[in-house]
């Protein structure tokens, strides 16, 4: 596992037919056929972010703007939606996968072969009809079993964590969800003290998919209103902070329709 990297939406060069250079022919053709503003701007964002994530593997600085050095890298899909990246037109073996949620997004990016998966979730309360329908009956008794609130170790947290692992996973699997959200179950584990990740706020969780007994190893963490999950095919050492990354613990939640912050949920 190479890293991960978090950019705010506030970062994205100004739009318009001049301001997006940075992407490439393929990106520019997607974006064209992106109507609505909300999703316009959380594809940017995605793109901005995954591009600085690439470079900063590579070791290059994205330079003032970034925007040039943007250009080089081109983060396409294939026919399942799952990303892939060239750079200077060419595949380097890096996997990426990318997520967006409330102004601010994340990318991981991997060594390849292996495919990786992350997700990025605002920790808000899901309803008991959300817990009901889309976890398991093991997940959701372990949800209800937390105290209610949005804090650490609260029931909206363990909830996002699980529907956030769940959606690593499946990335991962590369099904997304046209994948039972059911057919994969969280397991949180353990830190052991001083192991990996810890002090960096990593904690290792475990993702099964039931019709197979596959078991995706990954990753959580708590950064202020946003929680963080990744998952891989084998076992991995936590993904390390890129270079040029922003400060996830003190992103303030956006919600880019309209674009004004959700006065509910900033506590910074
Ligand atoms: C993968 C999925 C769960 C992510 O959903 P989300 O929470 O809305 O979005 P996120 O911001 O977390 O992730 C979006 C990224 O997931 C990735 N992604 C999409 N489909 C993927 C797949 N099958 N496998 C792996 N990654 C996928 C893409 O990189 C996408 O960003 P991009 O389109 O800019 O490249 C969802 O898009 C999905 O289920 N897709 C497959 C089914 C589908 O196409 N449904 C159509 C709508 S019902």
């Amino acid at each position: 596992m190479s890293g991960w990297l978090a950019r705010g939406c506030e970062e994205l060069p100004a739009s318009g037919p001049e301001g997006t250079g940075w992407l490439s022919t393929a990106e520019q053709e997607r974006l064209g056929r992106l109507r609505f503003p909300k999703r316009r701007s959380e594809f940017l964002l995605r793109r901005w972010t995954a591009k600085h994530a690439v470079l900063a593997v590579l070791g290059e600085a994205a330079g003032s703007g970034g925007a040039a050095a943007a250009a080089r890298v081109a983060v396409l899909n294939r026919a399942s939606g799952a990303p892939y990246v060239l750079v200077d037109g060419a595949p380097l073996g890096l996997e990426v996968s990318v997520t967006d949620r409330a102004g601010w997004a994340v990318c991981l990016v991997g060594d390849g072969p292996d495919p990786v998966g992350v997700d990025l979730e605002l920790v808000e309360p899901r309803s008991d009809a959300f817990v009901a329908d889309f976890l398991t009956t093991a997940e959701a008794s372990r949800v209800r079993a937390r105290p209610t609130g949005d804090g650490p170790g609260g029931r909206s947290e363990l909830a996002d964590v699980v529907w956030s692992a769940k959606e690593s996973a499946l990335k991962v699997l590369r099904t997304g969800l046209r994948t039972d959200t059911r057919a994969v179950e969280v397991t949180l584990r353990d830190s052991a003290p001083g192991g990996p990740g810890v002090a960096a706020g990593w904690r290792p969780l475990a993702v099964r998919h039931m019709p197979t007994g596959q078991v995706l190893p990954g990753w959580w963490r708590r950064d202020g209103d946003f929680v963080v999950t990744t998952a891989a095919v084998r076992p991995h050492d936590p993904p390390a902070l890129l270079p040029t990354s922003d400060d996830l613990a003190r992103a303030v939640p956006v919600d880019p329709w309209p674009a004004e912050p959700f006065a509910d949920v900033r506590r910074r």
